[in-house]
């Protein structure tokens, strides 16, 4: 156990942030999606201690965060398709799968045996000077317990993560509140992840509608396993009934519902409240409880909160 810290966001806690890391120590950070368990990740010890802090199954490999697209360069291969995504999209919750360059430097367990890299410009202000001021690229997968609820605050940081890392940078609630977009370029592009960046928006970009690879055989994202973001309570989804005993979620208009992800029906909303709603109904409901969700639209963001939805209430293994 160590007493995790935690800093605030001015200058001082950036400078503290960014010497822990290059120190090689662990420390989490707001981007514009969820919180990241950020280290170094040239750094072989920095990138296990990151498994072992989330207890995360070592074949799942980790997204690189770099500044811009010159630092992502020099860690992975770019076409002309990768190159227009990234123009369009960075600084932004995209994270693009890309060839892994051989001279990237980059600790060989970052990609779990793939020979390709995940690489993630978050636009968050806080990243951006972190990274910047750390100068090297940073590993962060989001700074949860694995196949728990994804962070969108730094008290949910500190709920999963408290004694496990050295300290976390508060920003205060995550604007997204779902993890980035990833998508690996290529004919046809795929997406492995829905998330920030809408589907149609990448859409407009390729020329084409990405092909969602769910009926592959195994994941192509790793950490794509069905049951993931899993609150303590049961789910059911497409709740328009509420029974007794259920803690309902509302969508829009739900009389009666004991939280709403956005009264108003504004999915944008509804994608930055999700997670800490998710959290508020698992307390409420207590452990062996139930908790019941009104239908969210497939558009926009819809897609990504129908994802993170379904994979909270899939069977636990
Ligand atoms: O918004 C986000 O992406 C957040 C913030 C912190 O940047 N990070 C995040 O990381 O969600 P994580 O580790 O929770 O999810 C990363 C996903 C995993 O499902 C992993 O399997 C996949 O990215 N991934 C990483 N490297 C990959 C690769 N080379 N090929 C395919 N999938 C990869
Ligand atoms: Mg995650």
């Amino acid at each position: 156990m160590i007493a995790t810290l935690r800093f605030a966001p001015d200058a001082a806690g950036i400078a503290r942030a960014a010497a822990l890391l290059r120190s090689g120590a662990l420390v989490a950070f707001p981007t514009e999606t969820v919180y990241g368990l950020g280290g170094v990740a040239t750094d072989d010890a920095a990138v296990l201690g990151i498994y072992a802090a989330k207890g995360r199954p070592s074949h799942n490999p980790l997204i690189v965060h770099v500044p811009d697209l010159a630092a992502a360069e020099r860690l992975a291969l770019f076409d002309d398709a990768a190159r227009a995504l990234a123009r369009a999209f960075w600084p932004g919750p995209l994270t693009l799968v890309l060839p892994l360059r051989p001279d990237a430097g980059l600790s060989r367990h970052i990609t779990a045996g793939h020979p390709t890299v995940a690489i993630r410009v978050p636009a968050h202000p806080l990243a951006q000077q972190l990274l910047r001021e750390t100068g090297l690229p940073v590993a962060a997968p989001s700074a949860n317990p694995s196949g728990k609820i994804s962070p969108t605050t730094a008290d949910h940081v500190l709920d999963g993560l408290s004694g496990r890392i050295a300290a976390v940078l508060d920003g205060g609630p995550c604007a997204v509140g779902l993890e980035s977009t990833i998508l690996a370029p290529g004919t046809p592009p795929r997406l492995l992840r829905p998330g920030g960046v809408p589907a149609e928006d990448l859409a407009r970009i390729l020329g084409q509608n990405p092909a969602r690879p769910a009926d592959a055989p195994l994941p192509e994202a790793p950490g794509q396993l069905a049951s993931h973001y899993a609150p303590d309570a049961s789910v059911r989804l497409n709740a328009t009934d509420p029974q007794p005993g259920e803690i309902w979620v509302g969508f829009g208009p739900c009389p009666g519902a004991a939280l709403n992800l956005s009264e108003t029906g504004d999915l944008d909303q509804a994608a930055a409240r999700l997670f800490d709603i998710l959290r508020r109904a698992d307390r409420l409901a207590g452990p062996v409880g139930r908790i019941a969700i009104a239908p969210v639209p497939l558009t926009g963001l819809g897609l990504a909160i129908n994802d993170r939805l379904s994979r909270a209430a899939a069977p636990r293994p």
